[in-house]
């Protein structure tokens, strides 16, 4: 997430990252689990601290995604003539493809407050309580990583979102007494790269969700030569589609890649960076002509050798590439999935045709599994 305030100052944060010695406390697989995700989180917060200018600000700067930002725009018009509050929003889909950018931009589209935090911050109910109270009349609450509340602060949220009131018990024993608290409407903004694993009760108060898919080549190449316009990367035609064919349909790779590549051609006096530059210094970097760094090729090297194409378990994956299941299953799977070189079946995944082809293998064709890659 973010790390300070918007530059026009309009967003409050508050803090997400988890202490260190709390992390220490926790024993075994739970802490391996937890320090991978704050690993992530850091990998987020870094792309994030580099890319912020490049965020677009107005939906009109927001490229593609069509149908959701026709949708949303809409509803956002509607609520502002009416003088309303947005309805609550929910955005899926995989790491990097502008839920957050989208967020940003309603609330500055509604001319409201954004107040950013995410579901590992709110640990405790008094912490969504405290927030909730101070949100003053038409605040947007941004949740990132919505899937990632725990019940107890999940249940908080309920009545906070139908009806503006939270119930809380303070005391105990013969002391307890309920307190029922109403809110100022607001419109919580839920992100989530995992909408399965939101309960049916939180995801049935959205009044709007959607779906942000991944971006065509040519959305992509926009997204390059907008960001290379601002950074001042001097950079032609057939640079920018040589970048967004290698950017796994993602806009945060897509501003990676082109600052990999501006290093790249500093480095070697290349002046304007054309198609040749660009998958000269791709190739370094280790991103294939699909876009598929080290990481997503060795999956599919595992499964399709060490497993001979599967059905394979997403445990026995990642614990075979020592690498950490999430990350396989939001980062990796998604693309590979997409651009059909993996299947999951309900045994396992599987390596499809296309997918041996990819990596120089013939793909098997003996035996269930192998027939089942061909089908
Ligand atoms: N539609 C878009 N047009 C132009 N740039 C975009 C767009 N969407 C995203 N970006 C760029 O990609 C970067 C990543 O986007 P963002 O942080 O919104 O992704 P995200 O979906 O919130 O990812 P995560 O799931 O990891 O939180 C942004 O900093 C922005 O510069
Ligand atoms: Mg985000």
């Amino acid at each position: 997430m973010a790390s300070g305030p918007d530059e026009d100052g309009r967003e409050r944060i508050v803090q997400a990252s988890i202490p260190a010695n709390d992390v220490e406390k926790i024993a075994g697989e739970q802490a391996l689990e937890q320090r991978a995700m704050k690993l992530a989180d850091q990998a987020k917060q870094a792309d994030e601290s580099f890319s912020k200018d490049l965020r677009p600000r107005r939906f009109q700067d927001y490229v593609g995604q069509r149908a959701v930002v026709d949708s949303i725009s809409i509803a956002v018009m509607a609520a502002k003539k009416r003088g309303d509050v947005l309805d609550h929003a929910l955005f899926h889909g995989p790491p990097g493809l502008g839920k957050t950018t989208i967020s940003q931009i309603i609330a500055r589209e509604l001319d409201s407050q954004l107040i950013h935090t995410s579901g590992p911050a709110l640990e405790r109910p008094a912490d969504v309580v405290g927030l909730l109270s101070n949100l003053k009349r038409g605040d947007v609450l941004f949740i990132d990583e919505i899937h990632r509340l725990s019940h107890a602060v999940e249940e908080y949220l309920y009545s906070a979102m139908e009806d503006f009131r939270v119930d809380f018990m303070t005391g105990a024993g013969a002391f307890a007494k309920s307190i029922n608290l109403p809110l100022q409407p607001f419109t919580l903004i839920g992100s989530t790269t995992r909408a399965g694993m939101l309960s049916a009760p939180l995801r049935e108060r959205f009044g709007l969700a959607y779906h942000l898919d991944f971006y065509s080549t040519e959305e992509l190449a926009q997204v390059v030569t907008r960001s290379a316009g601002i950074l001042e990367i001097d950079i032609d035609e057939t640079g920018a589609h040589e970048i967004a064919r290698r950017s796994r349909g993602t806009p945060r790779i897509s501003n990676r890649l082109l600052r990999r590549v501006r290093d790249f051609a500093e480095v070697r006096n290349s002046g304007t960076v054309t198609d040749k530059v660009a998958s000269d210094a791709l190739e370094i970097e280790g991103v294939d002509k699909l876009g598929l760094d080290r990481l997503d090729r060795l999956y599919l090297l595992t499964l399709s050798k060490n497993y001979q194409g599967g059905p394979a378990g997403i445990q026995a994956l990642a614990a075979t590439i020592n690498e950490d299941q999430q990350t396989l299953e939001d980062v990796v799977e998604p693309f590979l999935l997409k651009i059909g070189f993996i299947v999951r079946t309900p045994q396992g995944r599987r390596t499809t045709p296309d997918g041996f082809g990819h990596i120089g293998l013939p793909p098997r064709l003996d035996g269930p599994a192998g027939q089942g890659t061909l089908l």
